[in-house]
């Protein structure tokens, strides 16, 4: 029996394992998955004889120095969420980014072709979404993170001088409508959200926040009453990341919908 685990500090409330062992019973192979709180990643993967793993947060870049080699998208990203266990050591991948895109462009039927885009954080999460924001054919893409220095290092990273630029959360008030704004901070799962511009939304405006359940609350609050057209939880994002990272492991597409409809039915 193969076994997957999952890297994160906390991890004690994530889907991942009920998704993937949904995953495992729709296409009828034996593995398993656990989430594993790990303060220590290093210690904790080094400890760990399994297949592969997924990482998450806080983890994400550091999974990176971990890998004997790295696929197109975590390379690009910095950030891996997906190992598998080669002879060489762990390979490094990063599904976040397809998995939002699937969501946003599949699911949901979104056209992102051109959309003027605001990216809130540059962690782990924004670096394994941008480039695949970039590649779905958005316009312009402002980065905007509570540390200067790591937007910065994200838009050096991201090599499209002409399409992505940094700014200050306080020139926020500056900078317009947007067509798609993404949440990728952390921030409503510890504290609080900087104050954000309502001018930041219209009413064409698709707002996604990464997160799910109970911290996506606080955003997509702001985002409706702010007057924009969409409001969407990082919970489709989730269970199509999840969907790439099995497929990756196992060679087998899972069907999302029953997944992510079951997932639904639950947050409401
Ligand atoms: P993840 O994998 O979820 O991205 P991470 O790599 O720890 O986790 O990144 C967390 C992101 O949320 C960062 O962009 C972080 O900003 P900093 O780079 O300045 O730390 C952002 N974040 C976390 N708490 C925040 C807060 N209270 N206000 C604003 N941004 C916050």
């Amino acid at each position: 029996r193969k076994r997957y685990a999952l890297f994160g500090h906390p991890v004690a409330h994530s889907l991942s394992p009920w998704i993937h062992a949904a995953f495992a019973r729709q296409t009828g192979i034996d593995a398993d998955y656990v989430a594993i709180d790990a303060p220590d990643f290093a210690a904790a993967l080094a400890a760990f004889d399994g297949d592969g793993a997924n990482v998450t947060l806080p983890h994400k870049q550091r999974a990176v120095a971990a890998c004997a080699s790295l696929g197109e998208r975590a390379r690009r990203a910095g950030v891996v969420n997906t190992l598998s266990r080669r002879a060489g050591g762990w390979h490094g991948d990063n599904t976040d980014g397809v998995g939002l895109i699937r969501d946003l462009t599949g699911r949901l039927r979104l056209d992102l072709r051109k959309r003027r885009t605001l990216l809130l954080g540059a962690g782990g999460a924004a670096r394994g979404v941008a480039p695949a924001l970039l590649d779905a054919g958005i316009g312009d893409l402002f980065i905007v993170n509570r540390t200067p220095e790591r937007a910065d290092a994200l838009a050096d990273a991201l090599g499209e001088p002409t399409r992505v630029r940094t700014r200050y959360f306080g020139d926020l008030a500056t900078l317009g409508e947007f067509d798609l704004i993404v949440n990728a901070t952390s921030a409503t799962r510890g504290g609080a959200l900087p104050e954000l511009p309502m001018a930041l939304v219209g009413p064409r405006t698709t707002a996604v926040d990464l997160n799910y359940g109970e911290a996506a609350v606080e955003f997509l609050a702001w985002a409706r009453a702010a007057g924009g057209r969409e409001a969407i939880d990082g919970l489709g994002t989730l269970v199509e990341q999840a969907a790439e990272s099995f497929r990756l492991w196992h060679g087998v597409q899972p069907d999302t919908d029953p997944v992510y409809a079951e997932l639904r039915a639950r947050q409401a």
